[in-house]
């Protein structure tokens, strides 16, 4: 079974970018599923029913989430409706939306779970006991992704290693630059610490590189944009056996042509 990942979505640009790199990929690397991170894709803020649609019209077939979850002050009235959403599975007990969801391709059942790091972000509860208890609740599932989306490295591999045989893959997301360590962990465990973003690389993680430089200068509240111009594509491709055991993980990344 092939899955496509896709890290990180900023802005409308970067939906229609991953439309436009779907369009000739897909018929290429002929996935089973994909499934993209759209935290970031209203602006770099959260979700919108827009351009979920969008994205499941581009062949995205699950979308994940982070710490931007909230950010559309709507999400939470409609999440519940589309269940191809999945928002961090520790946030509290009776949050709206769901922390993970089973489904069938090729007619094995796969696990799709979202985890958020607490390190630098919401004091979340436990990843590794929240994760422990899904797999408790279902063992017999075929495959178990999982994206943690997280600010260190630490967090992110610390769940890859200490669920390297149990889960057929981590991917990390959140930090929009993606790393050089894709691997598969003993066991047969893919795993990258992040995937990367989707988004104009003539900003800072995707947003006007001049308002976050304002920011950060002056420590004034700036309202922060979509940067405009070339985008990046980054995803990864992995590969599974039988048995739910990664065999191959690469990176899948695409840079647009054009100045900074
Ligand atoms: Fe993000
Ligand atoms: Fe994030």
């Amino acid at each position: 079974m092939r899955v496509v990942f896709i890290g990180d979505i900023v802005g409308r640009t970067g939906c229609e970018y991953v439309a436009q790199i779907l369009g000739a990929g897909l018929a290429e690397r002929k996935p089973d599923l994909v499934v993209a991170n759209a935290e970031n894709a209203a602006e770099g803020r959260g979700l919108t029913r827009k351009l979920a649609e969008l994205l499941y019209d581009a062949g995205v077939e699950f979308l994940t989430l982070g710490n931007h979850t909230w950010d559309q002050k709507d999400f939470a009235e409609w999440v519940d409706d589309d269940k191809r959403i999945v928002r961090p599975a520790n946030y509290p007990p009776g949050t709206p939306g769901q922390g993970y969801t089973v489904f069938r391709v090729q007619g094995k059942s796969v696990l799709l779970v979202n985890l958020m790091g607490r390190t630098f972000l919401s004091q979340l509860d436990c990843p590794f006991r929240t994760l422990d208890r899904i797999l408790d609740e279902h063992p017999d599932v075929h495959l178990v992704l999982v994206d943690m989306h997280a600010e260190t490295t630490s967090e992110k591999l610390a769940i890859g290693w200490a669920y390297a045989g149990r889960v057929s893959a981590v991917f990390g997301t959140h930090t929009h630059v993606p790393t050089a360590d894709a691997q598969i962990l003993p066991g047969g465990t893919a795993y990258i610490t992040d995937v990367g973003m989707v988004g104009p690389r003539t900003g800072i993680l995707g947003m006007d590189r001049e308002s976050v430089i304002r920011r950060m200068r002056t420590q004034l509240p700036t309202r922060f944009t979509v940067a405009s111009g070339p985008r990046q594509f980054c995803a990864v491709q992995a590969d599974f056996d039988n048995q739910g055991r990664a065999i191959a993980i690469e990176p899948w990344q695409v840079i647009e042509p054009g100045g900074l």
